[in-house]
């Protein structure tokens, strides 16, 4: 895991407001359409099937590029010095995007890898070059009570024996992995740092219990490939 130093939290808080602005374009999610929890702006690869997700990509890619080419800017040149490789994005793929939380969240997430840099990978074998890949979130506003990410430092594939029922792929209970691998490290999340990991280590967005009126857990997310002719290519 590495920290980058992203934003100052004014600059966080004028990303913050941007995102509100484009509230007609956020997407919800949650098993309770009434009363979403949960909302993305931008088009995660994770969130639909291959073909609606690059049908969305042209509609969704404007309007990232529109609102946030300073954010975006900024994280290329900060991650691309810490590959010593340019980075940038790419029209085939959704430029990185938001998770919005708008409720507590006691559970927390999932416990998964972000294979979905596999999927790509497997998608454009002539151009992208595999396996490695990273992803990254930089938190623009989070609840006063505390945000973060739980990180194991175990990788795809686990060495341990799965029950039958689990694909190795993942996601997985959280109650076995504590069993079989121990507690994550927890990361508490900072406004205007990056955090950015091999997408392949195993993690979950961290419970966060406490989320008052008017706060938000908000936080730009993204994934990196790396392009045959050299350069890593940025994308949600
Ligand atoms: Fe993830």
């Amino acid at each position: 895991m590495k920290f980058l130093d992203a934003l100052t939290i004014d600059q966080c808080f004028e990303q913050k407001e941007l995102v509100l602005k484009l509230q007609s374009h956020w997407e919800s999610h949650g098993s309770d359409p009434d009363h979403p929890y949960f909302y993305t702006l931008g088009v995660p690869f994770y969130s639909r099937p291959l073909e609606s997700y690059f049908k969305a990509t042209p509609r969704s890619n404007p309007l990232i590029h529109q609102h946030f080419n300073f954010l975006l800017g900024k994280v290329a040149k900060l991650i691309s010095s810490e590959l010593r490789t340019p980075v940038k994005v790419s029209n085939q793929l959704a430029f990185p995007g938001f998770h919005i939380y708008t409720k507590p969240m006691p559970q927390g997430g999932t416990v998964h890898f972000d294979l979905v840099t596999n999927s790509v990978i497997e998608n454009f074998p002539e151009v992208i070059e595999g396996p490695l890949g990273y992803s990254f979130t930089l938190p623009l506003s989070l609840p006063e009570a505390g945000a973060g990410l739980n990180f194991w430092n175990y990788k795809y594939p686990l060495e341990i024996k799965l029950p039958e029922t689990l694909s190795p792929k993942g996601p997985f209970p959280e109650d076995f992995i504590k069993l079989s691998l121990g507690n994550p490290e927890y990361i508490p999340y900072q406004l205007g740092k990056i955090y950015f990991f091999e997408s392949h280590f195993l993690h979950q967005v961290a419970p966060s219990p406490i989320l008052n009126p008017g706060e938000f857990r908000l936080t730009l997310q993204g994934h990196l490939v790396k392009s045959k002719a050299g350069y890593w290519v940025m994308f949600w």
